[in-house]
């Protein structure tokens, strides 16, 4: 078998890049690891930066998304049980789009299946060969038979466990790395959002967040240690304890419920040089990782894939490899000014364990100096709503 473009991994960012190449006229393949199912399982974020919004759009994936996602022209954030609101649209003109990871990733499906793309799932054991040739190729096995596709380029779109990281050679692959010493003990309710923009809290407790997926599905988070596991936290527990940590008003408006779905998640800032090798293209969570507290995850994966959708245009269309030259380069350019606004919101955020007395003080200072400067929002602001591509 044969393609151009063969793209490893069925999750946003595989697919929005299968998605634009195909109207592009450029032929890809994308190999999933996972049934559809399972990949449309996984509960994700969904707070879009306008980039991304005109992204999906041009890839034709936009009108759900325009139809049921929620447009926030500010965000809150408190402290110690007192809000203040970031207002993007005075600050900068722009806003973010609500719009889950999930009804995105169920677009992006259903716009593949419009156009007959080319997705296979639940191949095993994905290798790449030749990526320092012309001609490199891909093996796999699928329904236990092995498998062979040649092609021009690989895009490894397979999120931070996959195989195409690990692909570069070791002598020339760098990696920088954050642990955090906690968690996000997230839940999932079937109740209305307890504010019409979200909530970011810092409370002397620890974090907390109030988010939405519509206005009858609402998602929360705690800061919770590592250590802890989903069985000690009841749905009593993780309300009493969010209401601890957020505004009061917020506290005494919320609807509580059941959770319908509760995890918790280790926060880590992680990012690979370079993020093309060869032949070898690394596109989102293949490449790197950030803290969910600056909601850039998913925006990063969109980035890299604008960037490398318009090299692969130039190189097919216009027969001009700048743009495959350059790709690692521009790519990581954004990429690290988006670690460190979510490195610097986790940091002003949280409770650190080993934090002094001195380091309490200088967090709270922060969010007053940020709740009185226009300044100090604008530069939020501008962050949060994406910096230009
Ligand atoms: N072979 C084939 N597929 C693989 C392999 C492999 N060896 N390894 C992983 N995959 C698949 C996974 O099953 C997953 O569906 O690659 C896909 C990678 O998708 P994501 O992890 O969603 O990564 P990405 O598309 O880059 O999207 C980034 O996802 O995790 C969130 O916060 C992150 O929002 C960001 C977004
Ligand atoms: C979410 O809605 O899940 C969400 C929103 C904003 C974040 C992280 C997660 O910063």
């Amino acid at each position: 078998m044969r393609t151009q473009v063969l793209i490893i991994g069925g999750g946003p960012a595989g697919l929005l890049l299968s998605q634009l190449m195909h109207r592009q006229g450029i032929d890809t393949l994308v190999l999933e690891r996972r049934s559809r199912d399972y990949v449309l399982a996984r509960i994700r974020a969904g707070v879009l930066e306008s980039g991304m919004v005109d992204l999906l759009r041009e890839a034709g994936v936009g009108e759900r998304m325009d139809r049921e996602g929620i447009v926030h022209e500010g965000t809150y954030l408190a402290l110690s049980n007192r809000g203040f609101r970031i207002d993007f649209k005075q600050l900068t003109g722009g806003s973010v789009m609500v719009y889950g990871q999930t009804e995105l990733t169920r677009d992006l499906y259903q716009a593949r299946d419009a156009m007959e793309g080319q997705v296979l799932h639940e191949v095993g054991r994905v290798q790449i060969h030749d990526l320092d040739t012309d001609s490199p190729h891909v093996t796999f096995t699928k329904d236990g038979r092995a498998q062979r596709i040649d092609c021009d380029y690989v895009a490894g779109c397979d999120g931070f466990h996959g195989v195409s990281r690990k692909t570069i050679d070791p002598a020339v692959l760098r990696e920088f790395e954050r642990v955090y010493p906690f968690g996000w003990l997230g839940i999932l309710s079937q109740t209305p959002p307890v504010s019409e923009e979200l909530i970011y809290a810092s409370h002397e407790r620890g974090f907390a967040l109030c988010s939405m997926r519509n206005q009858n599905l609402s998602r929360y988070y705690l800061q919770v240690s590592l250590q802890d596991s989903i069985e000690q936290w009841s749905d009593d527990a993780f309300w009493d304890e969010l209401k601890r940590r957020i505004p009061l008003a917020a506290a005494e408006s919320i609807v509580t419920g059941e959770s319908i779905e509760k995890s918790i998640a280790p926060l880590r800032s992680f990012v690979a040089e370079p993020m093309r090798w060869g032949r070898l293209f690394l596109c989102g969570d293949a490449a790197h990782i950030v803290p969910p507290t600056g909601a850039k995850g998913l925006n990063l994966a969109a980035s890299d894939v604008y960037y490398l959708s318009r090299a692969l245009q130039q190189h097919y269309n216009d027969n001009d490899d700048h743009g495959i030259e350059t790709y690692s380069a521009t790519a990581l350019s954004r990429v690290w000014k988006a670690e460190r606004f979510s490195w610097s919101m986790t940091r002003l955020l949280h409770r650190f364990p080993d934090q002094s007395p001195f380091d309490w003080r200088m967090q709270q200072v922060e969010l007053e100096y940020l709740e009185s400067s226009v300044a100090a929002q604008t530069s939020l602001a501008e962050n949060y709503i994406g910096l230009p591509y």
